[in-house]
């Protein structure tokens, strides 16, 4: 009896464990969420505009080098002006928003460097 409620409590204490370390890492990427809702679309899940209507829109892939080498400010204005068929994004986020989720393109940028090995 003793030893199955203790199993029951390990299991419970890994469980939670699990939970916790995966919320954790939903927090640390906060940009994702606002790129999935808003960006996917055009720019496909990676960034990399593998989808029917990006490459319709000549929609650029964010993780090469000719995106990845623009600074910060200019990337910004973009998501937040807009420009060609890229729309104006200042109605719909915050100026953090948009910050973040440039992040989570600089991010998706570093993430192909490590994968191609470059
Ligand atoms: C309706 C399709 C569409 C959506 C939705 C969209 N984009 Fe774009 N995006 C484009 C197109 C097309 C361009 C290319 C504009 C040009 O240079 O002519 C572009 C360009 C960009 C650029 C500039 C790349 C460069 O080097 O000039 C960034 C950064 C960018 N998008 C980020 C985002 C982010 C972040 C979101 C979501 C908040 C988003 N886009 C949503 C179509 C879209």
């Amino acid at each position: 009896m003793n030893g199955i409620r203790k199993v029951g409590g390990v299991l419970l204490v890994v469980l939670g464990l699990a939970m916790g370390s995966s919320l954790l890492q939903a927090q640390s990427v906060p940009g994702e969420s606002t790129f999935k809702a808003n960006c996917v679309l055009c720019h496909g899940v990676d960034g990399k505009a593998n989808t029917p209507l990006a490459k319709q829109l000549n929609a650029p892939d964010l993780t090469s080098p000719k995106v990845q080498s623009q600074p910060d400010a200019l990337l910004k204005q973009i998501i937040s002006e807009g420009k060609n068929n890229m729309p104006s994004f200042k109605g719909q986020l915050q100026p953090d928003e948009i910050t973040q989720v440039l992040s989570y393109i600089r991010k998706l940028g570093k993430a192909k460097k490590a994968g191609s090995g470059k």
